[in-house]
Parts: C-alpha cells; sequence; structure tokens
C-alpha cells in the first residue's frame, strides 16, 4: 500500500533462535498494514508477542525473516532513517524520577540533538499540551500515574515523528489517568501523526483506534474495524429476563425476530435476540410485553463488547489483567 505508514509482512521471531531453548516463536508470521495519520491498535493478552513486535517496528530487535517497513523505510536494512521518524513510548516508563518534568522533557530534546533552546521550547510546548505546564518543576517521583504517563507519551514526541509507537500507554492507570491518556493520543492524531497502540484492554482499542488486529500466539488471529470485530461475532442484541418463566414461550412471539434466532435460557428466565434498529427493537418489545400482560423484570440492549469478539476469536480465556 503506497500510503501505509507501517508494513508487516509474515514477520517471525524466536527468542535465542528457532532451535534455541525459547523454541516457541512469539512472532508467527505476523501480517499488518497501517495507513497513515490512523491510529492501529494491536489488541492481544499477556505473551501474545505485542512488544515483540513494537521492538522490532522500533528497531530495537530484528526480525528472523519477513518483511518489515515504517514510515517507508525497511527497519533492517535502513534502522537510521526508521529511528529519525519514529517516537516510542515503552511499556515501562523511561523518566528521571528525581528531575521535573520539563527538566526531563529537556534532557530527552537534548539527547536527541536538539539544541539547549530549541530543547527547552520544546518541552514547554509539550508541557502546555499535555495539561502538565503547571507541574512542569515538580519531581517525577510525585506525578500521579496518568502524569506521569503524559510526561511520557510527550518524552517520546520530542522529535515531532511520524509513527508513533505506544507499548500498553494505559497498563496500571486508574481510570481517570486512562481517561487522560487517551485524550493526549486522540490530539495527537490530528496532527497527522500514525499511532501503533498495543494495549489488553478492549475498550481502549475500541475508544482509540480507527483499525484493530486481534493477536494471539504471535500472529493476527482477526482484524476490521471494532463495528467490523463486533459484528462478525453477531450484531446488537436485546435481552428480556421474564419474571414468570412460565410466559417465556409467549415471550417469544413477541420479539421482532423469527423464532429461531431467539436464545431461550429457562434457568434464568431469559430470552435473547439479534436486532438491527436499536431503539426500535427497545421501544417494539416494551410495548408488546405491556399489551400481552407478559411481566419483565428486566430488559436491556446491549451491544456485543470487544471482550466477547477477543475470547471468540483467541479462545484462550485469557482476560486483560483488570476487569473491565
Ligand atoms: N527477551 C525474551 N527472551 C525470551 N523470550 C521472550 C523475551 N521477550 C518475550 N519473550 C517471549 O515471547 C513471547 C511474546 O512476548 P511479548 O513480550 O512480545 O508479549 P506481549 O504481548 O507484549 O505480552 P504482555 O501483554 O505481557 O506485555 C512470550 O512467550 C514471551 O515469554
Ligand atoms: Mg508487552
Amino acid at each position: 500500500m503506497a500510503d501505509a505508514a507501517i508494513t508487516v509482512e509474515d514477520a517471525r521471531k524466536t527468542y535465542g533462535g528457532s532451535g534455541g531453548k525459547h523454541g516457541k516463536p512469539a512472532l508467527d508470521g505476523l501480517d499488518l498494514t497501517v495507513a497513515r495519520g490512523t491510529v492501529h491498535g494491536v489488541l492481544g493478552p499477556n505473551g501474545a508477542g505485542k512488544t515483540t513486535l513494537v521492538r522490532i517496528l522500533a528497531t530495537l530487535l530484528r526480525p528472523d525473516a519477513g518483511r518489515v517497513e515504517v514510515a517507508g523505510h525497511d527497519v533492517v536494512r535502513e534502522g537510521y532513517a526508521v529511528r529519525l521518524r519514529i517516537g516510542l513510548l515503552g511499556q515501562h516508563a523511561a523518566l528521571d524520577e528525581e528531575l521535573g518534568g520539563r527538566q526531563n522533557l529537556e534532557l530527552f530534546g537534548r539527547l536527541h540533538h536538539l539544541g539547549a533552546r530549541r530543547a527547552r521550547a520544546r518541552a514547554d510546548e509539550l508541557l502546555e499540551r499535555f495539561g502538565l505546564s503547571g507541574t512542569g518543576h515538580k519531581a517525577v517521583k510525585q506525578y500521579s500515574g496518568g502524569m506521569r504517563r503524559r510526561l511520557d507519551l510527550a518524552a517520546s514526541l520530542i522529535t515531532d515523528p511520524e509513527v508513533l509507537f505506544l507499548d500498553e500507554p494505559t497498563t496500571g492507570l486508574d481510570p481517570r489517568g486512562r481517561a487522560e491518556v487517551w485524550d493526549s493520543v486522540r490530539s495527537l492524531v490530528g496532527g497527522g501523526t500514525t499511532v501503533l497502540l498495543t494495549t489488553q484492554y478492549l475498550e481502549e482499542a475500541d475508544q482509540l483506534a480507527d483499525r484493530i488486529s486481534v493477536v494471539d500466539g504471535g500472529r493476527v488471529v482477526a482484524d476490521g474495524t471494532a463495528d467490523e470485530l463486533k459484528a462478525a461475532i453477531g450484531g446488537d442484541r436485546i435481552d428480556v429476563v421474564l419474571r414468570d418463566a412460565g410466559q417465556l414461550g409467549a415471550a417469544v412471539a413477541l420479539l421482532p425476530v423469527p423464532r429461531d434466532a431467539v436464545t431461550v435460557d429457562t434457568d434464568r428466565r431469559l430470552l435473547s435476540a439479534p436486532v438491527t434498529d436499536r431503539m426500535a427493537a427497545l421501544a417494539g418489545v416494551v410495548r408488546a410485553l405491556e399489551e400481552s400482560g407478559v411481566d419483565a423484570e428486566d430488559i436491556a440492549l446491549r451491544r456485543p463488547t470487544l471482550d466477547e469478539v477477543f475470547l471468540r476469536l483467541t479462545g484462550t480465556g485469557d482476560r486483560p489483567k483488570e476487569a473491565a
């Protein structure tokens, strides 16, 4: 693809060599294409190969085989050209705890060969952009998790990269810290930066990513938009719980779908059916139940969660580190 920022074809990596003691491949024929200016989510459980992929993309690790290009350059043959064009937010933060946020950013700027004045200007600009201006002088060890991660993000943007890699940017953050980081990531994309982010959080991929690759065992087991992934396991559903299991038969006929599309769970007095128009279905079912005197205890519309998509696709039963 001509406008691809990232192309990965049949990438393979086994730590310690394929004959080595870590015989199981970390990447096992992984394919991925990311269009410029988009956010691509790589979603997978522990050990799926996410960090291995990011390290290969960021030229920190060589693939055993496959073609890997970032910003138009081959990561193996043109590593230097790639490094000039990327930013990386690692899974573990790389900040100096004793220094203030501003000092950290200036240090990063100097490490990237910005002159003292430009490093300072860039630090101020980034602190401002990530809502950290007021705390630039505070030592990083006094920062909250969310602030820390935003500072990390700012550091990864020192050189205004074309392509940015974020390896589990919000793992370990509380919901507020996570929301702050999400906002920051969203604000990047308007500027044309291509972002590849890895996550174990289905909601995160859903919130941020234009497209998602679900990775398990070092390969992509499914990809598409969040909506496409959800559609792949069936669309929205309506769940109806009755007070009286004896009325289940009558209630099936009230749902706006053919009988054989309705799932009946007698023990839980639950009917579940796929719907196309959520609100129309909800209104219609409430009315029909009322008119026919069927007593419902609960009615809920729900989309299949990415959790369901994920579990269905990887079949591992692995859950994200933090329950959604
Ligand atoms: N340095 C290493 N030496 C040997 N094996 C490794 C090394 N790093 C990773 N692995 C193995 O490679 C596989 C993929 O690991 P990787 O770190 O890429 O997964 P991940 O998706 O990033 O997981 P997590 O969500 O836990 O960060 C795992 O089986 C892991 O044990
Ligand atoms: Mg990892």
